[in-house]
């Protein structure tokens, strides 16, 4: 296991292996210190406040030290493209930044968003895969345009924590917001659903499709471990007997480069793209998980949030654990069986 990129490079024993790992750390069975004596750097070239605090909180508890940079404010702007003269606004390429971070640290974690300016061109990943290209340390990813395996590992923990092994019928459900927001929540949502072998129900409005190689890898995860796949554009009937209503706005690909004609495409979306207590009401007595921040009253209303169903600060800790278990595993402190 050289780097945390995305569950995809995983199989389903080695995620388990990543589950039980977590379950430790969260029950006090493992309070090993793998990180003793190392440093970790943490890119952050967006705002967050749980990957952040849960990492540091994580690496100090695993005896390391975090070194926290974000590129733009405390580090210098940052330049990924290969052979492009630097004349403009970026001071220094990733080239020597990521050289000279790993000199220092054991191992980076990297969160950068989507621009959601070039479909194309962002979901290759262009920046974290600059990271992995360029470092002989492992890298971690904490969200990157097309991924965020880290709050995946989470969710999938979480259901785990409440249902046991069983498969699960689990609905993913786009939500109205203001703006366009990346894919990279519900795309490794789904991706690790299907890894974990759930039923997969992704919901979301014509034009709102995700990536169709993601989708054919989905499929093939899905078929592998015995779980099933279905895509509804009607949001009524969407709830009827699931367990778990995961909920995730995102933008339309076909929008990337302009948002605002994602705006106007999703206004008349508003008031069916809502979790809300009339649609919790279809589902088989369904918890409802966010990976946060969320808008209240915009994706779910405070009744359905607030309820005992509500999983959404499990889901926040719970990243604590997966993310203590990928860096000791990363940094060969618990073997791989
Ligand atoms: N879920 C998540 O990644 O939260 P932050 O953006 O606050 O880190």
């Amino acid at each position: 296991m050289k780097n945390f990129l995305t569950t995809a490079d995983f199989t389903r024993a080695g995620l388990e292996e990543l589950l039980q790992d977590a379950f430790h750390f969260k029950w006090g069975v493992s309070a090993d210190q793998p990180l003793a004596g190392k440093s970790v750097g943490l890119v952050f070239f967006n705002p967050s406040l749980r990957t952040r605090a849960s990492m540091q909180v994580g690496i100090y508890e695993l005896g390391g030290h975090a070194v926290v940079l974000e590129p733009g404010g405390t580090s210098w702007t940052l330049e990924h493209r290969d052979g492009v003269v630097m004349d403009g606004n970026k001071t220094e390429h990733l080239a020597e930044f990521v050289r000279v971070l790993e000199r220092y640290t054991a191992a980076i974690g990297v969160r950068t968003f989507a621009e959601l300016k070039d479909w194309e061109t962002e979901r290759t990943d262009p920046v974290l895969s600059a990271f992995a290209r360029y470092s002989s340390k492992p890298v971690i990813n904490l969200e990157s345009a097309m991924h965020h395996p880290c709050q995946a590992l989470a969710d999938m923990m979480t259901i785990r924590e409440k249902y046991g092994k069983d498969r699960k019928k689990v609905l993913l459900t786009w939500a109205w917001h203001p703006k366009p927001l990346p894919m990279a929540v519900p795309n490794s949502f789904a991706l690790a659903a299907a890894q974990f072998g759930h039923d997969l129900r992704i919901a979301r409005p014509k034009g709102y499709e995700l990536d169709d190689e993601l989708m054919a890898e989905i499929e093939k995860q899905a078929a592998a471990e015995g779980g099933s796949v279905e895509i509804v554009d009607d949001v009524r009937d969407a709830y009827d007997g699931v367990d778990v209503v995961y909920a995730k706005s995102w933008g339309g690909r076909q929008f990337y480069g302009a948002p605002e004609k994602d705006v106007a495409f999703r206004a008349d979306l508003r008031a069916d793209w809502i979790v809300d207590e009339a649609k919790m009401a279809r589902t088989n007595d369904a918890v409802f998980m966010h990976c946060l921040p969320v808008r209240r009253n915009v994706i779910v209303t405070d009744g359905v949030i607030d309820s005992p169903n509500s999983l959404v600060i499990d889901e926040a800790e719970n990243r604590l654990h997966v993310q203590k278990a990928i860096m000791a595993r990363l940094l060969g402190e618990i073997a791989e069986s």
